[in-house]
């Protein structure tokens, strides 16, 4: 079993140690699920005050339900629909300090109060995205951004499909 404890005492700090165990976690295996599986659960041990930590794939012409965290959740989003539809078809982070004031923002868990979801790209083509909800409002700012962003761009390739 994979020891995840990661003790730090600045954001920065800690996403570099979680990008470390990230890369370590997937090194070696061509599984996407398996891979986001293992980096779901670091996720969710290591950063505090969350409330679901997860991936949704990008499959068809919508986002499916994949390896996560927390309560059962929606299992298919159309691009454009929520916030992870919204990062899927902008291709761009999407950092949300209140869902209640999101347009369109669908609620899994009635529990959560921010959430913040990163697009996964690779060779310009949507692999999916990575999702976290937390129970506090604003929970995420620029540094849950850039390290959180760090962490996708290091392990993009061990999310994606062997062709
Ligand atoms: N809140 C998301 C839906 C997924 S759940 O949070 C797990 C959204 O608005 O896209």
């Amino acid at each position: 079993m994979f020891d995840l404890k990661i003790d730090t005492t600045s954001k920065p700090e800690m996403y570099a140690d979680l990008v470390s165990a990230a890369r370590g976690l997937v090194e070696g295996e061509r599984d996407p699920v398996a891979n986001m599986a293992n980096i779901a659960a670091l996720i969710w041990h290591t950063l505090p005050d969350l409330n679901w930590a997860g991936f949704y794939r990008y499959h068809g012409s919508e986002l499916v339900l994949g390896p996560f965290q927390g309560k059962p959740a929606c299992i298919r989003i159309p691009i454009g629909s929520g916030v992870c539809g919204t990062a899927a078809a902008t291709r761009l982070t999407q950092c949300v300090s209140d869902v209640h004031a999101f347009p369109g923002h669908i609620a899994c868990d009635a529990a959560s109060r921010s959430e913040i979801v990163v697009p996964i790209v690779r060779d310009e083509r949507l692999v999916g995205v990575l999702d976290l909800d937390s129970p506090l409002p604003g929970r995420f700012d620029a540094q849950d951004v850039a390290g959180l962003e760090t962490v996708i761009e290091a392990i993009a390739k061990s999310l994606t499909q062997a062709e």
